[in-house]
């Protein structure tokens, strides 16, 4: 793209500010920028005002499979989880793209120390919970890592310096994730350097268009890929393709399936799976009306009983059926650093404007069946969202104790 196509371009959408250094830049900083003005989907501004819709359609219980049945049938389900890993039709991927803003760490989060006598890395939790099923099936899944074009460089640069936490470097695939513009609460874009528009990960639901970008989908393919377990970098107690889990989505006959847990509490706040106008969702807790609450299922528990813990197995081949411009864009207000009339960069202390992203609990929504599986919170639920309190490391460090594992 040239200067005048990128002039063209930004003043259709009333962005062409963007341009007003561009006679001060260096060719090659002239070239970043008409790079990023040409990659950038600009469409997702033009969502500000719609942002996600409140109206919701008709909710009804989605049954989940719970720890009893599991427990009767653990062996026939293992079996049919562990041939499927056997035979290479399961993938593990890493959603790693998040800023992990919370936490309050400049490095990826994955990166994060939780250890008390020794190091103990949040990425070397995760590959130590799946080296646990490639040395009980045998076999090196292929796993894919997303980060986004903030994280990347540093996040495989400490996998390389520490030889992959043992795992094995061929069968790890790193990719970034696509970017998203952010802009101010009038919708006009930042920038975060004269020759770059400030930029955010466009959510954890980017991973499968980012993966199709990266042609990625080709390994899915070429290498007989039939499901993938999608996880989050920050629990660091859950189990990674998981065979019995497997086994159960598989004579499921699903599209995709969910770990979740029961809930603590029937007001407790958590999103819960549920079915939707006859699809599956997630219902928020504070969308649950008095009577959902109350419902009951056939055993007398609570009919809407089972949370989320972003787990989730994938049928790879009804992932072409999901569409981003059918889910919902989650606008949200966040700090975005930006430079000023004199091109300082500053960093608010504030939201000063909107990040988009799409969200993988949405995707669930656009599939036509689902299976909650049920797991046991304090076995494989210990989120590190922040640093201290609720879901910190403090809490994820009490229950690693819990369950053994040595820090
Ligand atoms: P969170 O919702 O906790 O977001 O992500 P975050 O960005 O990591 O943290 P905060 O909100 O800024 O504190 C849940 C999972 O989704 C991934 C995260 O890395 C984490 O594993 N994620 C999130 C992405 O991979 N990409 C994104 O754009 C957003």
């Amino acid at each position: 793209m040239n200067y005048t196509e990128a002039k063209t371009k930004m003043t259709a959408i009333g962005q062409d500010h963007i341009l007003r250094y561009y006679d001060e830049l260096s060719k090659t900083q002239q070239d970043n920028l008409l790079r990023q003005i040409e990659e950038t989907d600009f469409s997702v501004l033009k969502r500000i005002d719609c942002g996600v819709s409140d109206e919701r359609g008709e909710f009804s219980p989605l049954e989940a499979m719970q720890l009893d049945e599991i427990n009767a049938r653990r062996q026939e389900l293992n079996r049919v989880g562990t041939e499927a890993i056997k035979a290479g039709k399961t993938a593990a991927l890493l959603l790693a793209g998040g800023m992990g803003t919370r936490l309050g760490s400049d490095n990826p989060k994955g990166m994060y120390d939780i250890g008390i006598t020794k190091p103990v890395y949040i990425f070397e939790r995760i590959v130590s919970n799946l080296l646990d099923v490639v040395k009980q099936t045998d076999t090196w899944i292929r796993l894919f890592i997303m980060t986004s074009e903030k994280n990347n460089d540093a996040t495989v640069k400490f996998f390389k310096e520490h030889d992959y936490f043992g795992y094995k470097e061929d069968r790890v695939v790193f990719f970034k994730q696509d970017m998203a513009p952010a802009c101010d609460f009038n919708g006009k874009l930042y920038m975060d350097a004269k020759d770059h528009i400030s930029t955010s990960p466009n959510g954890n639901a980017g991973w499968y268009s980012s993966m199709v970008r990266a042609g990625l989908d080709k390994i899915l393919t070429d290498e007989g890929i039939e499901w993938i377990n999608i996880f989050a970098v920050d629990n660091v107690l859950q189990r990674i393709c998981d065979p019995c889990f497997i086994g159960a989505t598989i004579l499921a006959d699903v599209a995709v399936g969910s770990k979740v847990v029961r809930k603590a509490a029937p007001d407790e706040k958590v999103g819960v799976m549920c079915l939707e106008d006859g699809r599956p969702s997630i219902v928020e807790y504070y969308e649950l009306s008095e009577d959902m609450m109350n419902a009951k299922d056939k055993n007398g528990d609570p009919a809407y009983n089972y949370g989320v813990i972003l787990n989730y197995l994938f049928r790879t081949d009804e992932l072409s059926k999901v569409t981003d411009d059918k889910m919902p864009m989650h606008v949200v207000k966040k700090k975005i650093p930006y430079i000023d009339e004199n091109g300082a960069l500053i960093k608010p202390s504030e939201p000063n404007g909107f990040k988009f992203e799409q969200l993988v609990l949405d995707m669930i929504h656009q599939l036509s069946s689902c299976l909650p599986y049920e797991v046991i919170r304090d076995k494989e639920f210990a989120p590190i969202k922040n640093a201290t309190g609720v879901d910190s490391v403090e809490s994820a460090r009490e229950l690693l104790k819990k369950n053994n594992v040595a820090l």
